[in-house]
């Protein structure tokens, strides 16, 4: 052939050129195109035999092998046994890992290269202890704020949690490792997971939900998790939607998986499209219980209720997934063992990644606000006071048997509980380490871990030019219940005497600056207390908190970290509740999370983009240029860094839609994040809207439409701090 004697690159432009499929990804160019895994995953599955496909398709059961999910192994042909592992920061159930920032924390960066590094580096890990798919990311909503596991997703935002899903996905396949996209679907509250339906109607679905979906897919994912929860009364894991949804309409390649336990038949399920069920077995009470797929699955083949076609579509598609991410050559070998865990012996595959943490960490930290530019703190602020059990480690956060996947809050709070946590940190920095590290010999450092000895901490805050107040509020997955907490909330208000706490340390020191780590919103009574300076929103920062925090209080790092969800003034304002109903409608529709707020002229305490900086940025003249033809609108201003240090901008743009379009007034569309450095330089900063941004989901046509009209852009930095509006018409 011709162009096999020409180079590599020149081939896939003319391959590209003449439009056909090309050998390579264009997501990842280091990873197999799916035409080109599908073609070996045909031809390896086409020598299976009906047995061989299924065990493909099921997991051995819980806790019966290395890793929280496995398939059976098959000889000749050969294929290994998978491993499939938790979790969406970091892994699970193994020694000598990272302990990464939260999913909530990336989307508060809003730094795509930032979340990219940390797909990458999780995509290492996970590769090096043989681990071929990775639980993660998830991309759930914080739909409500009490929601237990929002903080293991990327906030309140469709394209936010879409881009942040993108880049994760790509950073962590890069490594040659599945990264999952989950869950699928509206599985957005802990309460009555596995009863609820969430009844949502199309063009919500396809506007909010589903984006991330479909911007996975275009990133090429290779697994997606269907959830525990039913949609419009139908199971998600035997929904024809897995089929109708992902695979026709999203051109989903890869594979559907089960969440543990979420698989309820053998022939519904397989007729909606799952591919695989896990951990295997049927009932999370039984580690011997049989399985939906397996011998099940082979029966109803053989009985004529299903087509052996189905069958063998799920083995390609999960053999083209492993082929896609090039996992048939040089892949570790699994060392990796969830049930027995030891130190001894395990895979240290933490490198320095914990200097990516540290970064991430004091990136993702929101400066609520500072007044009197009390922070960064300088070298006369000679005495501080530390209050609170948040600012300290404690054992019992290692302590596997009392504190089980993080099911506790005895001190700092690093990540919500569950299956989304990293089991085993090999180090926790608190908060009162980082500070007194960064403080140095001459600073004198008073602390209280006491939350309810009010006296003694008003002693201490008054002891010191500057009072630093910790406090908390917790929450996770269903299994485990924290204080009364099944997962979700019971309400938002702080744990552990919180509120009493920073009242307190409020009324004995006019320099009080509260810390807050939460996995979401919180209500704050005390926020008008003229003593609070500042309030330092830290979110779940992972294993160096303390570093991060005392990076960005001593202003080594300028913050740069913005809110992905709301932080409202009541708890009434918020648009919905995580709910014991078992029908879940989600009647504010596409009016999720701060376009809620906007719609129905509710003022929030913090807006969704919030965050301050310790320089200022001056925004300048908005221009816009239509390409008509190509359906392209381009957006471009000047920024430029006002104030006498260097820092990073994170430029958000929301867009307007024609007013017929019915949309929230106005929608994230599009953000930069920059830095620019200080003494009045400034960056041009560019956007490009395609018709994935200037589109909505026509109902009645079935597909993504350009509304026609007037359109507006504004940029500004946060949804309520518009800087500069324009409009353009399409
Ligand atoms: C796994 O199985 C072993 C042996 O049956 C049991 O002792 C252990 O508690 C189980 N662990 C989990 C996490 O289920
Ligand atoms: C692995 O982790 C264990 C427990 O935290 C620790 O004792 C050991 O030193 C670590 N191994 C390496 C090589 O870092
Ligand atoms: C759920 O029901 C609503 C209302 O009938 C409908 O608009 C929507 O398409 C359904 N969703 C799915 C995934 O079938
Ligand atoms: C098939 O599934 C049923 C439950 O639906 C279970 O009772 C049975 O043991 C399973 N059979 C096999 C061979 O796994
Ligand atoms: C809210 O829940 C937390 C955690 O369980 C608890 O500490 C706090 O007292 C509760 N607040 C109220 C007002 O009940």
């Amino acid at each position: 052939m011709l162009i096999s004697s020409i180079s590599k690159a020149s081939t896939l432009l003319l391959l590209v050129l003449l439009g056909a499929s090309s050998s390579v990804d264009a997501a990842n160019p280091k990873l197999r195109s799916w035409e080109e895994a599908q073609t070996l995953a045909k031809e390896l599955v086409g020598k299976m035999t009906l047995e061989q496909k299924v065990k493909m398709t099921t997991g051995t059961g819980f806790n019966r092998s290395k890793c929280v999910g496995n398939t059976y192994p098959i000889t000749n042909p050969d294929f290994p046994s998978l491993c499939l592992q938790d979790a969406p920061l970091g892994m699970r159930f193994a020694y000598n890992v990272t302990a990464g920032v939260s999913g909530v924390n990336a989307a508060a960066s809003f730094d795509k290269k930032a979340i990219l590094e940390r797909g990458e580096y999780m995509g290492k890990e996970f590769r090096g202890k043989g681990v071929h798919i990775q639980l993660g990311p998830a991309m759930n909503f914080m739909r409500s704020p009490e929601g237990g596991r929002g903080w293991e997703s990327f906030g309140e935002d469709p394209y936010l949690t879409g881009v942040a899903s993108a880049e994760t996905i790509i950073g962590i396949q890069s490594q040659g490792v599945i990264a999952t996209a989950k869950h699928f679907i509206a599985n957005d509250q802990e309460k009555n997971r596995h009863e609820e339906s969430s009844n949502i109607d199309d063009r919500t679905m396809h506007e909010v939900y589903l984006w991330p979906f479909a911007r996975s897919v275009e990133a090429g994912v290779g697994s997606v998790m269907c959830s525990y929860n039913k949609i419009n009364g139908t199971s998600a894991c035997e929904n024809d939607m897995m089929t109708r949804l992902l695979k026709d309409e999203l051109g989903f390649n890869g594979f559907i998986q089960s969440d543990w336990w979420a698989a309820v038949s053998t022939i519904g399920s397989a007729e909606g499209g799952l591919d695989m069920v896990m951990p295997g077995n049927m009932l999370e009470s039984d580690d011997f219980s049989p399985s939906y797929f397996g011998p099940n699955l082979t029966l109803a083949v053989k009985a004529g209720k299903l087509d052996e076609s189905r069958v063998t579509d799920m083995a390609i598609r999960i053999t083209s997934a492993y082929f896609k991410m090039g996992q048939d050559k040089n892949f570790p070998e699994t060392t990796l063992d969830s049930f027995n865990a030891t130190p001894k012996g395990s895979v240290d595959v933490e490198s320095d990644h914990g200097k990516l943490v540290r970064e991430m960490g004091a990136a993702s930290v929101v400066l609520l606000s500072n007044k009197d530019n009390i922070l960064p703190l300088t070298k006369s602020d000679k005495s501080i006071s530390i209050i609170g059990s948040d600012a300290f480690s404690d054992p019992l956060l290692f302590d596997r048997k009392k504190c089980g996947d993080f099911g506790c809050d005895p001190a700092t709070l690093i990540q919500g509980w569950g299956s989304g946590t990293v089991s085993y940190p090999s180090y926790i920095v608190a908060p009162l380490e980082g500070i007194t590290a960064r403080a140095g010999k001459n600073v004198k450092i008073q602390s209280t871990k006491d939350n309810y000895d009010l006296e003694n901490a008003k002693k201490i805050a008054k002891a010191s030019d500057v009072a630093i107040v910790f406090a908390n509020a917790d929450g996770g997955e269903e299994y485990i219940s924290v204080d009364g907490n099944v997962g979700d909330r019971n309400n938002l208000t702080l744990w552990n005497n919180g509120d009493s706490l920073v009242q307190a340390v409020a009324d004995a020191n006019k320099n009080t600056i509260v810390v807050i780590h939460s996995i979401g919103a919180v209500l704050m009574p005390w926020v008008n207390h003229p003593n609070i300076k500042a309030i330092v929103w830290p979110g779940l920062p992972g294993q160096e908190s303390g570093n991060s925090l005392a990076d960005v209080l001593y202003g080594d790092v300028n913050p740069s970290g913005r809110l992905p969800y709301t932080i409202a003034k009541n708890l009434e304002d918020y648009p919905a509740k995580a709910t014991a109903d078992l029908e879940i409608d989600y009647s504010e529709k596409l009016n999720v999370g701060y376009r809620w707020f906007d719609t129905n002229n509710i003022d929030p305490l913090f807006a969704f983009g919030h965050g301050l900086s310790y320089t200022k940025f001056d925004y300048g003249k908005l221009s816009v240029k239509v390409q008509s033809k190509k359906n392209v609108v381009n957006a471009q201003l000047k920024v430029q860094n006002t104030g006498h240090v260097d820092g990073a901008e994170v430029i958000q743009l929301y867009l307007s839609f024609p007013k017929a379009a019915g949309e929230p007034p106005k929608i994230l569309r599009g953000f930069e994040k920059v830095f620019i450095k200080a003494g009045h330089q400034s960056k041009t900063v560019k956007f490009e809207l395609t018709k994935t941004e200037l589109s909505i989901w026509d109902v009645a046509s079935q597909s993504w439409t350009i509304p026609r009209g007037q359109f507006q852009i504004h940029v500004g930095a946060s949804s309520r701090d518009i800087r500069q509006s324009a409009t353009f018409t399409l």
